[in-house]
């Protein structure tokens, strides 16, 4: 008889978009004329820029003429969208990024998951606290991470770096030396950063101990304060030991579309191995190319009209953070996030737990956020609402929550 990976039976429950979509779902059966406003996933809601379009109709009229036509996609990305990617993203903010170390994907979510298996099974994981949680199960699913105990939602050999208002959202170096450091900046869920020397600290600390930080900087279109870090590679020797994480689903509005990428410097080597070849091997053997018609779209992102309507889109999200920012402080709430990044993370009322105020606020005021505690231990009694929703369900959801605060 065959066996399954067992390590699927330690993760619990679903994940955790998927468990709240399916209590939304049950309550809005049970009450079909409730008028619920979701603020919990951080999903986009505004329509793909005009400039992002154009360039997706003329790429998929290309499809349909055999002189035009494009098969698979080269497995680590065309090299227009992996130039266009280095100058701008890099080069532009003088990091010496190459296009080949760039490799395209589908999205950061998968290659956050999927970066690990480059990596030993015994390889200690260090996570902020609370954080995007693709980051441990992704480890759970691999064997990496023991035991979980259900009531301090803590697995055993995973590294916990609080992250939290009593040190500033800036976590501590851990006690422990971890092998493997996920950091999320700007983090997801609360929506803090870390400045520029800030991560430099973390690089010179990383290159010390021997250990590779995973930079996500899916939400670096948000940063609006100048100490804080576009790019790790903005901070010295961070190409020895980082490997960043990038997405285009939420400044260009690619939830639905999916593109993303990853960037693997040629310097960073554990020993005489190079990471680069080895995400290469793994990429050309389980992915095949993100579609033609989307890296088009992507190369429009950079493109002088895209920059200015995405400009624009990221603007009116981030209009919606400051109004519900200063809408919940005004209302009693301590909050935190909303400067640098779409996400609001504020402590539940009245010692609520987080999913106390979830249902809380789902029966209430028919508002969907997601509960802090899903985001790690030190999430718990926190709460995260979505700047990404429309202007006029966002104040409405506003109303709705200082009218029951
Ligand atoms: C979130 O809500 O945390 C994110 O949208 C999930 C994701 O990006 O996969």
């Amino acid at each position: 008889m065959y066996k399954i990976n067992e390590n699927y039976l330690k993760l619990p429950g679903s994940y955790l978009f998927s468990t709240i979509a399916k209590k939304v779902s049950a309550y809005q059966q049970a009450n079909p004329d409730a008028r619920i406003i979701r603020l919990g996933i951080g999903d986009v809601t505004q329509p793909i820029a005009p400039a992002i379009i154009d360039a997706m109709h003329k790429a998929v009229d290309e499809m349909g003429k055999a002189e035009s036509f494009h098969g698979y996609a080269p497995d680590l990305g065309y090299a227009f969208l992996r130039e266009t990617i280095a100058k701008n993203d890099y080069i532009a903010r003088g990091c010496d990024i190459s296009a080949d170390e760039i490799f395209v994907s589908d999205g950061a979510k998968s290659d956050s998951a999927n970066i690990q298996e480059i990596f030993a099974t015994d390889n200690k994981i260090a996570v902020c606290d609370p954080v995007y949680p693709v980051y441990v199960d992704s480890n759970v699913m691999a064997g990496r991470t023991g035991t979980y105990d259900a009531k301090t939602q803590v697995w055993s050999d995973v590294i916990y770096m609080p992250t939290v208002a009593e040190n500033n959202f800036v976590p501590e170096f851990p006690k422990q030396n971890p092998d493997l450091i996920y950091i999320c900046c700007p983090n997801n869920p609360t929506g803090t950063t870390l400045t520029k020397a800030q991560l430099q600290d973390w690089v010179d600390y990383a290159n010390k101990i021997g250990a590779v930080i995973l930079y996500d900087a899916a939400y670096e279109a948000y940063i609006s304060e100048a100490d804080v870090p576009h790019s790790i590679y903005e901070c010295k020797g961070a190409k020895t030991c980082a490997i960043e994480l990038r997405s285009f689903s939420k400044n260009a509005g690619f939830t639905g579309v999916r593109l993303g990428f990853a960037v693997v410097p040629k310097e960073l080597k554990c020993g005489d191995v190079s990471l680069h070849s080895l995400w290469a091997r793994r990429h050309g053997t389980k992915f095949n190319g993100a579609p033609y018609i989307v890296q088009r779209a992507g190369e429009a992102v950079y493109s002088e009209a895209g920059k200015a309507q995405l400009k624009e889109q990221v603007g009116y999200y981030m209009n919606n953070a400051r109004v519900i920012k200063e809408g919940l402080r005004d209302a009693g709430y301590e909050v935190y996030g909303g400067v640098n990044a779409p996400y609001i993370w504020l402590k539940t009322p009245n010692e609520m737990t987080s999913w106390e105020f979830f249902d809380f606020l789902l029966e209430r005021a028919n508002v969907v956020g997601t509960p802090g505690s899903g985001f790690g231990p030190h999430g718990e009694g926190y709460f995260r609402l979505t700047a990404f929703g429309n202007y006029e369900n966002t104040m409405e959801a506003l109303e709705r929550i200082r009218r029951n605060a």
